[in-house]
């Protein structure tokens, strides 16, 4: 597209007239009358659209792409965007492939019965990495995300719990869920949407994360289950899965109720496979019954795919689960959507082949060698207090120093970064600890250390102009606009 030799008509003789080039141009050769004028000049053509009204006649597809393309510039830097988890980069051949099979429904199993093939190795690979007592013996499906299979991860257990109460006779009126206060927002949704109680555990400077510790007042007859997060949203940290286990183990001995774990591994679920392959939080743990990830974080796919497995067929109940015919035979399905795109399946797929475990650790590892170079280096600084490093998955936060300043806080300085392109959130923590501000930084694939040596130096240089500041920065209308 950008070659700008003078191009020949004829394709033997150098005496043939050299023709204007229009390879510039991203669509070359699709409009003969218009090719001459740029896009924007273009004599009777419209320039200007209106923002929420269907337009009333066409335009050329030029004239509208670069429209397009124009407006989504004025969005965020994706690469410099350290406020998500999800990839904002893959290779050439993924881009082919996505391009390739972009027109995939994963809905159509018996018109794409190879992508529907695919879907199901790729997560009796993921049941494997997980330790699943059999991969076929286990259950899973792909997602729209993480927050799609958390929902299917929480209507089992809801499922199961009333199964239950229903055959010994009792009410299945109101089941609870007990979760960490710092659980990300579509937990909050599950429970709002499914009539389950939400029983939060607050977190706090002694317990960080949800540890086990005071479950015994939150666990009931009416609670379907406890949700471990693998990779708190809010730092990054993980909650000790076994010791929450232990905890439901000495509250079963005593009370006899038997509490199921579903695991929320949406970072984590794709990271402690490859760099804590010896820490106990899959199912390798007897509680576990589910666990979720999200395939376009650490899975390192684009955005619109996670993934749920089930321990065995019997974990999920069978009255949840759709037939849709496939080859002529039928093909279980458990999901909310029902179209949804097919090609992020096939781009996980590829990874698995192209990255293999190997390959998977050293990308993680690089991350996470980033991570806790940049947590080191900002927990140096004398403004700053890290809430953690960034060893757990490669995300860490930080708090501003107790008695640092009080001419700016870490909104400013999230301001201030912006201003270099950094998309870096500053956020309270969740209720009980709500007046504690922190900034969080999370590294994917494709922030290299480079990166982070320039973004260490903005760092450092926006806090020496913070701390320079004679007066105080102005506080009004300051919230956070971020959520989880
Ligand atoms: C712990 C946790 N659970 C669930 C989600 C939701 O994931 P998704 O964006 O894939 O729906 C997130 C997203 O950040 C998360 O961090």
């Amino acid at each position: 597209m950008t070659d700008t030799k003078p191009r020949s008509h004829s394709g033997s003789g150098s005496t043939a007239p050299i023709t204007p080039d229009h390879s510039r141009h991203a669509f070359a050769g699709i409009s003969d009358s218009n090719q001459l004028n740029p896009i924007f000049a273009r004599a009777g053509e419209a320039t200007d659209f209106p923002l929420d009204q269907l337009p009333d006649g066409e335009s050329l597809p030029e004239t509208a792409y670069q429209i397009v393309h124009d407006e989504a510039m004025l969005d965020g830097n994706a690469r410099l965007n350290l406020a998500t988890f999800v990839g904002t980069w893959m290779d050439p051949f993924a881009s082919k492939l996505y391009a390739e099979s972009a027109d995939k429904n994963m809905i159509d199993k018996d018109e794409y019965p190879q992508t529907a093939a695919i879907e199901t190795r790729c997560w009796k690979m993921i049941a494997s990495l997980w330790n699943a007592p059999s991969a076929e013996g286990a259950i899973g499906t792909s997602t729209i995300g993480s927050s799609e299979a958390c929902m299917l991860g929480g209507l089992a257990l809801k499922r199961r719990w009333q199964v239950a109460r229903r055959a010994a006779g009792k009410s299945t009126e109101k089941p609870n869920l007990i979760l960490s206060s710092a659980v990300q927002v579509c937990w909050e949704k599950f429970c709002n949407y499914w009539d389950v109680e939400a029983r939060y555990v607050p977190i706090s400077d002694e317990h960080k994360v949800l540890d086990g510790h005071d479950l015994d007042k939150y666990v009931d007859e009416n609670t379907i289950g406890v949700v471990a997060i693998m990779g708190v949203t809010y730092t990054g940290m993980y909650e000790p899965v076994k010791e929450i286990a232990a905890a439901l183990d000495k509250i079963q001995a005593e009370t006899g109720l038997d509490v199921k774990i579903h695991v929320d591994g949406a970072s984590g679920g794709m990271i402690a496979p490859f760099l804590q392959p010896d820490l106990e939080w899959d199912f390798r743990v007897d509680r576990v019954v589910s666990i979720s990830t999200s395939a376009h974080k650490y899975g390192l796919v684009y955005p619109g795919l996670g993934w749920v497995v089930w321990r065995t067929v019997d974990d999920l109940p069978k009255d949840l689960v759709f037939d849709v015919t496939y080859l002529g035979g039928h093909m279980p399905t458990f999901a909310l959507n029902f179209s949804r795109p097919g090609a992020q399946v096939l781009l996980q797929y590829y990874l698995f082949l192209r990255l293999g475990w190997d390959g998977y650790r050293k990308v993680q590892q690089a991350s996470q060698d980033v991570a806790v170079y940049l947590s080191s280096e900002i927990g140096k600084m004398d403004a700053f207090e890290l809430w953690n490093d960034g060893t757990d998955i490669p995300v860490f936060a930080w708090q501003l120093k107790k008695g640092h300043t009080d001419k700016w806080n870490l909104y400013h300085l999230s301001e201030r970064l912006r201003l270099k392109g950094w998309l870096i959130p500053a956020y309270p923590m969740p209720d009980d600890i709500s007046d504690l501000v922190v900034q969080r930084i999370v590294v994917r694939n494709g922030l290299s250390r480079n990166l982070a040596e320039s973004l260490l130096l903005d760092i450092q240089e926006a806090t020496e102009f913070l701390d320079a500041l004679e007066s105080p920065m102005p506080i009004e209308g300051q919230v956070s606009s971020f959520t989880h």
